[in-house]
This record gives structure tokens, C-alpha cells and sequence, in this order.
């Protein structure tokens, strides 16, 4: 009951809100917001999780909270060389303190970064400092709406006023308006920019007035505040003596064109007493999920009787899945699965990027063909069960899926920088792209984080199976997420996997694999420790090259024994890392990847590793740097069982039927084929 009242409600929010998203014609409508609707930062919550406000602060002082629109808003055409115009509206509401007058204010932003790190509270809103309060490097487009007088006492004089702020915190225009904001009540703001006239107009109105004249008209060119990406979103802080509560209600935004009206009806109201509201609003939850109970049944009613007439067979675990395609849909998406959208290609089918014609959301489609449609359905259906449950900042997320006869079809969020194999080892020589230390690092926790999320952070295990940089996508901002849960078996804490037949891509996989064929978290650890090592060392986890070890570990292990482990470090990073923290992750990696299972850390030990909340024991007994003697560290090496490993990886991949010599592909295998 409690389960399918949670599906019906997120069911209900996603009919609400729309999203639209091509090069052309971006645009966005949230009435209310889910979770995962906002990136949001600091003291901003949503509330209700399942559709309500964005809070961005709360009455309590000294607070910041930041909420974005997750994904890069393209603001420049290159074609016509100008930058997009935009369109938004929004309804905030500003509950004051009952014991001080309120502040500071909140503001409209689009900026380079999702976040203003070292942003202050107060008068800055979140969003400067005072020592980048008027840098010259800033690009940050801000629309404040202020309630505290006085940063600039001769300009800011009156507390309630609306500022435009360009690249710094000083206004650059600025208006007083009658319209009070810290009322507790919602008010509409719109603001626009008119890229040919150069012409910025922000207006505020009472919530249900509709658009009044501007209230500020100015023209301004904003070619050095806007950059070619940025993210849209709000800021919002108090201070340590006067305080407020600021919501965003509803938020809509266009490029090239005017942003949707938020009806008033359908947006949520603040819940601020949580007492008598909160009754009320179980109250109107039970009742919206009384009506979606019947309508879900109804459904399944539907399907029942279309499959009595021979329409569509839909099985019981069909039912259950977080979103069903139609696959006429996803044909248009990808142009017929033409060649020209293909994006990627694995073991389990080929990866498609599309946009799918009613929203204009831009995905990517996998599609599996499968000779045998039993076997097909079993890992699509694990697929689904798996993917559509798991939500984690660090996992590709599954919107939605679709079968046609042997052709079974996941849909996934789009992730525009591709995999990370191709930005570590790009076979491409134009691809000049370097990824830096920090960027690695900060790769290499997220996917830790992730993986920790499959191993210990939900109710079943989930084993991935196939940890391997290909299978790791990288977003927007270069943060990393884990995909590909084809492979992946549910089974419950505590008990064994009882798969025969070894499934891994070769150079990930456990040499224990190979033997019992059983799948554990200690074999994903195992493939994470390669990982670590190719993210390090910039090379595939085997790869043919002239006076190296083609097995990336035995090569590490081989630069430790000759007293430098550095040597085997991505040389295109220069010098460009930080020392402590690159032995850490080769460290890592050389313990995640030990030939013997019960040295190899769990995911839990590894995150704390790399928190620093734990020294790693290698690191301890073993310093990767300096000039020891070569028989020293072989000797500490041997004891650490880590030297007798080019022996065994040969074996290994003769026990699988692969040469060691021959030229091996990382596509993954099937051993039980
Ligand atoms: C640039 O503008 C032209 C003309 O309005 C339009 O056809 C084209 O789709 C735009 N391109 C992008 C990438 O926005
Ligand atoms: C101000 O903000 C900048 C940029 O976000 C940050 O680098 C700097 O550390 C901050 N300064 C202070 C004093 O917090
Ligand atoms: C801001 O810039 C102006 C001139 O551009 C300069 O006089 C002033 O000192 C700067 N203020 C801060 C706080 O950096
Ligand atoms: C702040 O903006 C005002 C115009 O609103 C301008 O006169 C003043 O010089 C600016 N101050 C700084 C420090 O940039
Ligand atoms: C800005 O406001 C003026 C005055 O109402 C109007 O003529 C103009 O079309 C508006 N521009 C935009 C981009 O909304
Ligand atoms: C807006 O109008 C509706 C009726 O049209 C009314 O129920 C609601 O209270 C109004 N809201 C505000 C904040 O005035």
C-alpha cells in the first residue's frame, strides 16, 4: 500500500511538470518541485520531497541555500554568434522571523558553476564575498530581491527593492517597488532579455495579478556576463540577526522565447506551521492517492483486458516498472536507430543517443537485441528492477523502457561527456582534452560513492558486476555516474550469488572469478581497483604498448619495484597532482585489486580511505615514494602478496582462452558461452 501510494504520487508530479530540452528550444516548467527536480545546496530542501516547495531557507539565522536547474542552459548560438535571449517566472514567498525583521533576501541567478562556493550569507545572498564582490572575473548574472537595507547605504537606502547585479554585488540598476515582499504571501516575478534589442525587464506583481509593466526596463549588453553554458537557478541567505524563511513556488524558464504562465492553482503552498498544515496536507495526500489507486487499478484493468483480446503481453513485472515507452517514440528518438546517432556499443547492445518528439528531452537509448528472448527479458527485467529503484547522485538513472519483440530498450539520462575511458585514452589524436587531478579525484570518490550506495546503502546488495571505466559516464560537470546494470543480480544481505558463469570484461576481472565464478562485492571491488589504477596512470586496464607490461597493475607493481611508483602517473598531468593523494588512489587501487579477496577493503573502508578518516594500510607500511633498494620493496611486496601477480593474470587469461600477446579488446565476455 505505503509503495504503490509513493509510485502514484511521483507519478502525478511528473504529469505536472515538463521539460524540454534541445540545442534549439530549451525550456522548463516546475510547478512545485520533486527532489530530483532541483539541484539543490546547503540549508534548500524540498518540501514535500514528492512535490512541493524549494525551501531554500528556513527561519533560523546564519543561512544559505542554493537550488538549481540540474543540467547546462546553452545561452550562446553560435551560428548566429550572439547569445540566446531568456524568458523566466517564478513565485517566491517570504516568511519573516515573528522575532526580528526579517532578511536578507533572495535572488535569480545564472552562473558558471552549480554552487558559489565561499559565498556569504547576509547581504550576499549566497552568492559573493567580500572579496569577490566585484572581481572582474565574475560572470554572474543576479536579479535580488532584497529586504534589508544598506550595503551600499546611498543606493540600497530602503530595504525592499529589486536589484540587477552584473558580475558583482553592486546593482547596476535598481528600483524600488510597493509590492512588499516579506508578507508571507506568494508573488510572481518575471525577467527577461531580449538578445537583439539587448533589452532586460524584470517585473513583480502580487501572485494571481498577471504581468504588470516592468518594473525595471533597461538595455544592457550582457556579452561579458553570460558564457556559452551556464546554470540557471536561486540563492538565498539570512544573517545573524534577522532572519526569513524564502520559498520558491513554481519556476518556468525559456531560451528563445517567453517562459510558460505557472497557474496558480496548480502550485503547492508554503507549509510552514507544520502542525495544522501538516494534517491537512496527509489529509489531501491520502485523497490524491485514493484517486490515483483507483486509476492505477483501472489501469491494470485496461491492460488486462487488452491482453485478453490478444493486444500486448504484459507481464507482472512490467507493471511495476517506473515508466513504459512507447516504441514508436523512441524509433522517432533515435531516427530508426540510425547509425548516426549511435553513441556506444558493449556486450549488451548498442547505445543511441535521442530526442524524444513530445518533450524534446534529449536521452540515451539502449538498445539489446537478443537472439534468445527468454534470457533477453530476464536481464532486462533485472535491468529495470535494479536501475528504476536505485537513485543515487553517482548512478546513471533509468527513465523509462520498452520491449518489441527480441528488441529490449532502456532509456537513461543523456550524459554529454560520454564515458570516461574515452576521456582517459582517447584513441583519437585530435582529442586533446586532459582530465586533472582534481577532477580525477574527485571521479574516483564518486564512483566509490556509488558503488558504496549498490554494496551497503540499500536494502539489497547489488552487485554491478562490470565496474570498468566504459561503464562510467561523466556529466555535465564532470561529476561521474556509474551505469550499466545489465549485469547486475539482486539477492538479499548475507547470502551468496548463485550464478555459475563468469560475466566481467577481461583485465577487471577477480582471478577468483575465474575460478568459482562467483560474483561478490569483493569481485567489484576488485575491477574498482583497476579502475583507480587506469584513472591514475591514464592507460587501459590492458593495452599493448612497447616496453610496458600490457596488464596495467603488473605495470604499477613493476614501477613500485623499481622505486618510483610516480612513474607509472598519466604523464600528460605533468606534475600537476597532488603527491599525497595520488599515492593514496594508486595505493588503493594496487589493494582494491589484490590477487587474494580477503585483503581487498570493502567499499565502506574505501570511502573512509579516501575521506582521510582512515590511513590506508599500505600506505602505513609501505611508502610508495623514494629511493628504496629494489630487493627491499620487492621483498615488502612479496609480502604483501602483490609481486606473484604477472603469473597469475597470464593464467588467468589462458584459462579463459585468450593469449596473452594476442591483441584483447575490452568488450566484455560471457564465460559461459
Ligand atoms: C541559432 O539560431 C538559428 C536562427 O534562429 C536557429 O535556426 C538555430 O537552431 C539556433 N541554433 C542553436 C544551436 O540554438
Ligand atoms: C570568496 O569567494 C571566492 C570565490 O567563490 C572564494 O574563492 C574565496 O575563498 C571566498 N573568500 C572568502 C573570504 O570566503
Ligand atoms: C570594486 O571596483 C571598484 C572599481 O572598479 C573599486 O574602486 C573598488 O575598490 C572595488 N571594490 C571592492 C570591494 O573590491
Ligand atoms: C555601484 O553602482 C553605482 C550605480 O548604481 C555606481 O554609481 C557606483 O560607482 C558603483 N560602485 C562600485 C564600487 O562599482
Ligand atoms: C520589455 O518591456 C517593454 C515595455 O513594456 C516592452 O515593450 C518590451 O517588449 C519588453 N521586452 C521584453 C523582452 O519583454
Ligand atoms: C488567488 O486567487 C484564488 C482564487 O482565484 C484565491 O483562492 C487565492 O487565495 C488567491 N491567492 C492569493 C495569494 O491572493
Amino acid at each position: 500500500m505505503a509503495s504503490s501510494s509513493l509510485f502514484s504520487i511521483q507519478t502525478i508530479t511528473l504529469l505536472l511538470s515538463t521539460f524540454f530540452f534541445t540545442p534549439e528550444s530549451i525550456s522548463f516548467t516546475f510547478p512545485g518541485f520533486k527532489q530530483d527536480d532541483l539541484y539543490t545546496e546547503e540549508s534548500t530542501v524540498i518540501e514535500p520531497p514528492n512535490g512541493g516547495t524549494a525551501t531554500l531557507t528556513k527561519s533560523e539565522h546564519n543561512a544559505i541555500g542554493h537550488a538549481f536547474f540540474p543540467h547546462q542552459i546553452p545561452m550562446f548560438n553560435a551560428t548566429l554568434s550572439r547569445y540566446n535571449s531568456f524568458s523566466t517566472q517564478f513565485v517566491f514567498q517570504i516568511n519573516p522571523s515573528t522575532s526580528n525583521e526579517g532578511g536578507y533576501g533572495l535572488a535569480f541567478t545564472l552562473s558558471e558553476s552549480r554552487g558559489f562556493p565561499g559565498g556569504s550569507g547576509g547581504h550576499f545572498m549566497g552568492v559573493f564575498n567580500e572579496s569577490n564582490r566585484n572581481a572582474s572575473s565574475n560572470r554572474i548574472f543576479m536579479v535580488e530581491f532584497d529586504t534589508v537595507k544598506g550595503i551600499d547605504e546611498d543606493i540600497d537606502s530602503d530595504g525592499n527593492h529589486v536589484g540587477i547585479n552584473l558580475n558583482g554585488m553592486n546593482s547596476s540598476y535598481y528600483e524600488l517597488t510597493e509590492v512588499l515582499f516579506q508578507k508571507s504571501r506568494p508573488i510572481r516575478a518575471w525577467i527577461d532579455y531580449e538578445a537583439i534589442g539587448k533589452r532586460i525587464n524584470v517585473s513583480i506583481a502580487p501572485f494571481n495579478n498577471s504581468k504588470p509593466e516592468p518594473l525595471i526596463s533597461v538595455v544592457h549588453d550582457l556579452s561579458n556576463v553570460l558564457l556559452e553554458n551556464m546554470y540557471a537557478g536561486f540563492s538565498a541567505a539570512t544573517g545573524a540577526d534577522k532572519w526569513s524563511s524564502h520559498y520558491i513556488l513554481g519556476w518556468s524558464f525559456r531560451i528563445n522565447g517567453a517562459a510558460d504562465h505557472l497557474d496558480s492553482s496548480l502550485l503547492p503552498t508554503v507549509v510552514a506551521n507544520s502542525d495544522s498544515n501538516g494534517k491537512l496536507r496527509n489529509a489531501l495526500l491520502a485523497a490524491i492517492s485514493a484517486v490515483l489507486i483507483i486509476s492505477v487499478a483501472s489501469l491494470i484493468g485496461i491492460v488486462l483486458y487488452r491482453r485478453s483480446i490478444g493486444f500486448e503481453v504484459l507481464e507482472k513485472w512490467e507493471l511495476d516498472c517506473p515508466h513504459r515507452f512507447r516504441y514508436g517514440e523512441l524509433h522517432a528518438a533515435t531516427k530508426g536507430f540510425r547509425e548516426s546517432e549511435m553513441i556506444g556499443k558493449g556486450g549488451f547492445g548498442t547505445v543511441y543517443r535521442g530526442v524524444l518528439p513530445t518533450t524534446g528531452v534529449v536521452v540515451a537509448v539502449k538498445k539489446i537485441t537478443s537472439n534468445n528472448p527468454l534470457q533477453g527479458m530476464r536481464e532486462f527485467a533485472a535491468e529495470i528492477e535494479s536501475l528504476g529503484k536505485l537513485r543515487h547522485k553517482n548512478l546513471v538513472h533509468l527513465q523509462g523502457w520498452c520491449k518489441r519483440k527480441n528488441d529490449l530498450l532502456l532509456v537513461y539520462d543523456y550524459l554529454p561527456n560520454g564515458s570516461l575511458d574515452s576521456l582517459l585514452y582517447n584513441p583519437d589524436p585530435s582529442f586533446t582534452v586532459v582530465l586533472s587531478w582534481e577532477q580525477r579525484f574527485s571521479i574516483v570518490k564518486g564512483v566509490a560513492s556509488g558503488l558504496l550506495y549498490l554494496h551497503e546503502d540499500w536494502d539489497q546488495v547489488v552487485i554491478h558486476r562490470d565496474v570498468k571505466s566504459s561503464n562510467v559516464l561523466i556529466d555535465g560537470d564532470m561529476s561521474p555516474r556509474l551505469g550499466d546494470f545489465g549485469l547486475a543480480r539482486l539477492y538479499d544481505h548475507g547470502k551468496n550469488s548463485h550464478t555459475t558463469h563468469v560475466v566481467g570484461t577481461i583485465g577487471y576481472i577477480a582471478p577468483e572469478l575465474t575460478h568459482t565464478g562467483k560474483a561478490s562485492t569483493s569481485t567489484d571491488v576488485f575491477a574498482f581497483g583497476i579502475l583507480l589504477l587506469e584513472i591514475a596512470c591514464g592507460r587501459a586496464a590492458v593495452a599493448y604498448e612497447a616496453h610496458r607490461n600490457a596488464i596495467l597493475v603488473d605495470w604499477v607493481v613493476e614501477c613500485m619495484q623499481m622505486g618510483n611508483v610516480f612513474d607509472a602517473v598519466d604523464a600528460r598531468m605533468g606534475s600537476e597532482y597532488a603527491a599525497e593523494e595520488m599515492e593514496l588512489v594508486v595505493g588503493l587501487g594496487l589493494l582494491c585489486s589484490h590477487p587474494r579477496k580477503e585483503m581487498r577493503p570493502t567499499m565502506r573502508q574505501v570511502v573512509r580511505y579516501l575521506n582521510g578518516d582512515e590511513v590506508l594500510p599500505l600506505l602505513e607500511s609501505l611508502s610508495l615514494e623514494g629511493s628504496r633498494r629494489v630487493d627491499e620493496i620487492t621483498a615488502r611486496l612479496l609480502q604483501l602478496g602483490l609481486v606473484d601477480r604477472v603469473l597469475r593474470y597470464s593464467l588467468d587469461s589462458m584459462g579463459l582462452g585468450v593469449s596473452v600477446g594476442g591483441v584483447i579488446s575490452s568488450t566484455s565476455i560471457d564465460g559461459g558461452r
